[in-house]
């Protein structure tokens, strides 16, 4: 038998799935681990704690599963984007917590880069916009705030990674990113795929420090030596490309949602790099050794399933999601709530890290189960916004939606996404898709699958949500949502 595994490093969890050769998975284990917020704004996890766990999952998933270590053909790593590392390359140490993409701290820092280059020129060369969400102001703010990460970057002893680096050096020893998380740090040119000197030289980030850019599959990195054996490790993708990949998206045209800590839309746009004029990225899809690369329009939301979260665990209005699932679908609409979670600014498509969240239209009338279904349609209307966008920019006029991620479990907010879009929204079979797609990139490195096409045929309709509501209520409640959004931004601007 042939069996590959995946290693999904995500904001809240690490996981390692095992799937068979026909892409169903057979054994899983997953931890989660600790989110720091050492101040309003800050965001951080602590490396070695996601290292144990990514070892812990591992062994745990191949008992789970039962499997014989030697049929574990390859390995592939999908992970949370942007996240920065810094580490000490020659003795493994990591000289700072991660700083996670919904960090806010470097924000001034980005401010700054206003003054060194056009958002036009920024775009140009690397498809994104000046946001703290990259990786880049990250790093600055890492070399500029933290002395022992100054001194190794002196000593040339210091990499700033994305957790897909730690994890490969971690597992192979070598220091690599794939095209698409490169293409996440605002450093990387996204035409030619390498990093950009211009950038490096106005935003002063030694090369040196930048792990080497590799293909997203299609080629051996390295062999980890998993429970004694020689594992090949040979696919990496971000997440959010992962689970189009997962969702086979491979051809122009096809989109996929996923809803997970964030919200993430993504639509293949081809060999064609498509810029955006309504606020959304460009990011490379995938990169298959040999071929050109696939490029993607993303709209990414900061909160989804994490205002669930908070709604539980700061609020404690609830006890878990599906308390909160029955409370939503116990009313018939929002009794005039309306939640914008800004609580890491607005990314797509308003990119304005001076938001902060509202919960607008409070009145006597309002209750829990108000509160609740609200929250579940502050998703659905921030993946409307960026949907509209993203047909404006590209296009493609889609007719159904792709979606997966944890939030898809909500068939009040998946009814409502429906209505809202106005298009049936269709889940898969197989929702790892994120997991999934790291191992079909492993896979097709290793030949366990010849190509790409051969993939699609186990995509498989599981369900799907239609539109009910009629045009006037659904325009209104987007009068409504866009003019809550209204009240968010400036918030936090002097
Ligand atoms: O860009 C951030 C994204 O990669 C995080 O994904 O699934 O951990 O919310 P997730």
């Amino acid at each position: 038998m042939n069996y590959i595994g995946a290693i999904d490093q995500g904001t809240t969890s690490t996981r390692f799935i095992i799937f068979n050769d026909r892409g169903e998975a057979i054994g899983s284990h997953q931890i989660e681990h600790k989110q720091y917020y050492p101040q309003p704004g800050y965001v951080e996890h602590d490396p070695d704690e996601i290292w144990k766990n990514t070892q812990t999952v591992i062994k745990q998933a191949i008992k789970k599963s039962g499997i014989n270590i030697k049929d574990l053909k390859a390995i592939g790593i999908t992970n949370q984007r942007e996240t920065i590392i810094p580490f000490d390359p020659t003795t493994g140490e990591v000289l700072y917590n991660a700083i996670v993409w919904q960090d806010l701290r470097a924000s001034s820092i980005v401010s700054s880069f206003k003054s060194l280059i056009s958002a036009d020129e920024l775009k140009e060369r690397t498809g994104l916009l000046f946001s703290p969400y990259f990786s880049a102001s990250k790093i600055v703010w890492l070399i500029n705030n933290v002395p022992l990460v100054k001194e190794r970057l002196d000593m040339n002893r210091c990499v700033f990674g994305t957790i897909d680096t730690f994890l490969a050096f971690k597992l192979t020893g070598k220091i690599i990113t794939d095209a698409t998380n490169a293409s996440r740090y605002m450093l990387m040119n996204i035409k030619t795929l390498e990093w950009d000197e211009k950038l490096l030289d106005l935003f002063k980030i030694p090369r040196r420090a930048l792990p080497t850019i590799v293909p997203s599959m299609k080629e051996i990195y390295g062999y980890a030596d998993i429970l004694g054996t020689k594992v090949p490790l040979c696919g990496i993708l971000g997440d959010q490309q992962a689970a189009l990949f997962g969702q086979a998206c491979f051809s122009e045209g096809e989109a996929k949602c996923t809803y997970g800590t964030g919200c993430f839309m993504l639509v293949n746009t081809g060999d064609k790099l498509c810029y955006s004029s309504k606020g959304l990225v460009s990011t490379v899809a995938y990169l298959a050794k040999g071929e050109k690369p696939a490029y993607a329009l993303e709209g990414s939301i900061a909160i989804a399933g994490s205002l669930v979260q908070w709604v539980r665990d700061n609020l404690k209005m609830v006890q878990n999601a599906k308390e909160l699932d029955e409370l939503a679908s116990s009313v018939s609409d929002c009794g005039g709530v309306y939640i914008v979670p800004a609580f890491s600014g607005l990314f797509a498509p308003h990119w304005r890290s001076d938001a902060r969240g509202v919960i607008a239209g409070l009145t006597g009338y309002v209750n829990r189960a108000h509160i609740c279904r609200a929250v579940l349609e502050a998703t659905a209307f921030q993946a409307n916004d960026i949907f509209e966008a993203m047909e404006l920019d590209s296009g493609i006029n889609l007719k159904t939606l792709k979606v997966d991620g944890g939030l898809t479990n909500s068939n009040p907010l998946m009814e409502f996404q429906s209505d809202i879009l106005s298009i049936p929204v269709i889940r898969p079979r197989i929702t790892e898709t994120t997991a999934l797609g790291a191992a079909f990139a492993a896979g097709l490195s290793v030949d366990i699958w010849q190509n790409r096409e051969n993939l699609s045929k186990y995509w498989k309709e599981q369900l799907r949500w239609t539109p009910s509501m009629d045009e006037k209520t659904r325009q209104n409640k987007i009068i409504f949502w866009r003019k809550a959004v209204s009240r968010t931004l400036n918030w936090a601007s002097k």
